[in-house]
């Protein structure tokens, strides 16, 4: 079935072309005066200067072709040239059957599927997770469900910084803490042990440790450069050493990710990747892409239309370690082999749009791609505090991700259980602590994706798990209400067999409506921008349309058992349109809250 704002546009259209205008420039919106019309198009004004008419006197020629239209009424022209309308109950109403009836409410898949591999999360090994991780799983995890919602073949992978200087750093903290392990005797021969010679809090010390030590102490930090020499050529005990640092990081890298319902189709690393840049290098070299410059080997990927300087991209540093950019070119490759994706979406802090651009203009100037695959960085801001400065903890330190989460479960857990005493049946610890992670998990998410991804936001615990106002546990609350709604309906013996929408009967329900009929553009319009806030707006108007209009409506009551199942119907699909929505953005909802 056709999305709603189609439907409107193309019977618009069929006025335009009536009075003999193109159809293309009768594009219908939602009115950005809702108290004067539910619907506008303005595509008058856009014809004016063309067709040398003035833009009034067009719009009133096409509103009298609607006239006949079932689809409009209240038909008004504004000047200078608006054509307001709102939509017919009639009209509406069958809509809503129509979406009532189908799996995806009127959202059709789009017809081109395309394959996208989203670059998303990129922990690094050995290293805490933090709030910056915490955006890119959290964005990127909603756009990658939103594109398959639409279709598409999407593929998430976690990009696991793994081949960079901090694993040298790491191993070589090590060697000198126990020096005489046997990962760094050069005569051993034959296995190695099984079991690692550390734990994941070691590793994190470890790491610690030794990024404070290379900043006061050159010697430490060249030891640990050749380290990471070492180990991208495979010396064996290094190479051993780090499949162990990898295992117990991985493991819980995951269970992070695992608790925020973020979870990755492929688990590569940049150390994936390795295998594909000696090819690559040589290939750059023979073609005359790649060049030496003071000992490293570089691409030039700047051009003239720069405003800043766009330097050249590293290879290979002169020592023969590859870099960052380095893997995420050949990463590309990877990916081009495996896949021949339409796109590769990196959904990475906005700090590293300088990096993107030069992976990006070396893959196309090389032909790593070909022309037609898109190359995009969505870029996303700085998770702030309270004080408008990048979040920290109370001591000032880099808040890591667990903390942070348990933190907010705590608070959550606090608020549940003062709200369970009032209530006559109480709940149990457990079940408590099991609503509360999810709400925390929820509001975590939704106060993050209710922003523009690109901007900077605030970090405000008390308004991200407030029950009221713009917010997760105020969309889950809203859930939990029609849950209950269609509980009790059930529980005084009715069903919903065949769930049917009569004609609203008051202005709250319309809305109601209206809300639910545009879906399908949302979800598109989310997708077709990356844009997950999108729905978060769409969901917080739907649910205080929901409210509204279950304050001014018996509903239980009700003793019209026709108009009752009318109410229930609109419940319904309230509910499947809300839960599909939070699915995409990545939480769920409990029973009860
Ligand atoms: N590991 C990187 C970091 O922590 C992010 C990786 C992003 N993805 C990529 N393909 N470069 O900054």
């Amino acid at each position: 079935m056709d999305k709603f704002l189609i439907i409107l546009t193309s019977e618009m259209g069929r006025a335009f072309e009536a009075c003999g205008y193109e159809r293309e420039k009768a594009a219908v919106t939602l009115s950005a005066r809702p108290d004067l019309c539910e619907y506008q198009c303005s595509g008058a004004m856009a014809l004016a200067k063309k067709v040398r008419k003035a833009p009034l006197e067009i719009a009133g020629e096409i509103a009298g072709k609607l006239k006949d239209s079932g689809l409009f009424t209240r038909i008004q022209v504004l000047s200078p040239g608006f054509i307001n309308f709102n939509v017919s109950e009639k009209f509406l109403t069958s809509y809503l059957n129509e979406m009532l009836g189908d799996s995806r409410m009127g959202c059709e898949q789009s017809r081109e599927r395309k394959t996208i591999i989203v670059d998303y999360g990129g922990p690094n090994v050995a290293k805490p997770l933090h709030v910056g991780h915490l955006r890119s799983a959290i964005i990127g995890e909603s756009v990658k469900r939103i594109g398959r919602y639409m279709g598409h073949e999407m593929i998430g992978d976690v990009h696991i910084g793994d081949w960079g200087l901090q694993m040298g750093l790491i191993i070589t903290e090590l060697k000198h803490r126990m020096p005489d392990l046997v990962y760094f005797d050069d005569e051993h021969i034959g296995e190695y042990p099984e079991k690692a010679p550390f734990t994941i809090a070691d590793l994190e010390s470890l790491y610690t440790a030794a990024s404070s030590r290379a900043k006061k102490d050159e010697d430490f930090k060249e030891e640990a450069r050749q380290a990471t020499v070492f180990l991208q050529s495979r010396k064996s005990g290094y190479y051993e050493l780090w499949r162990h640092i990898l295992n117990i990081s991985v493991q819980d890298i995951r269970k992070i990710y695992d608790h925020l319902n973020v979870h990755f189709e492929l688990w590569y690393g940049e150390s994936d990747a390795e295998a594909y840049i000696p090819d690559m290098i040589d290939r750059m070299q023979k073609e005359g892409y790649a060049y030496e410059s003071e000992g490293a080997l570089v691409v030039d990927v700047s051009c003239e239309e720069d405003d800043k300087e766009v330097v050249p991209c590293i290879l290979k540093k002169s020592d023969g370690a590859s870099l960052y950019t380095t893997t995420d070119l050949a990463t590309i490759v990877q990916r081009e082999k495996d896949f021949q994706p339409d796109m590769i979406l990196y959904v990475v802090d906005k700090r590293q749009e300088m990096h993107f651009l030069q992976v990006f203009r070396c893959a196309r100037k090389t032909g790593l791609v070909p022309d037609g695959t898109k190359l995009t960085h969505l870029g996303f801001g700085t998770m702030n505090g309270t004080d408008g400065k990048p979040f920290k903890t109370r001591e000032g330190g880099v808040m890591r991700l667990e903390v942070l989460m348990k933190e907010i479960t705590g608070e959550m857990y606090q608020k549940m259980e003062e709200n369970s005493r009032n209530r006559p049946e109480g709940l149990k610890k457990e079940e408590i602590l099991k609503t509360a992670e999810t709400v925390a998990v929820a509001a975590l998410k939704y106060g993050d994706l209710s922003n523009q991804a690109s901007k900077d936001y605030v970090f405000d615990m008390e308004r991200f798990l407030s029950f009221e106002g713009n917010s997760g546990p105020y969309i889950l609350y809203t859930i939990v209400r029609i849950k209950s709604i269609l509980n009790k309906y059930e529980k005084m013996g009715r069903n919903l067999e065949r769930p049917m929408v009569l004609i609203p009967h008051d202005r709250s329900e319309k809305n109601l409506m209206l809300i639910l009929a545009a879906f399908g553009a949302v979800m598109e319009a989310a997708y077709e921008e990356f844009a997950p806030h999108k729905i978060c707006t769409y969901i917080y108007d739907l649910s205080n349309a929901f409210n509204r209009f279950y304050h001014e409506t018996k509903i239980l009551i009700q003793t019209d058992e026709e108009v009752q199942k009318s109410h229930l119907s609109l419940l319904v699909l309230c509910k499947r349109i809300l839960e599909t929505c939070i699915d995409v953005l990545g939480f769920s909802a409990p029973d009860s809250m």
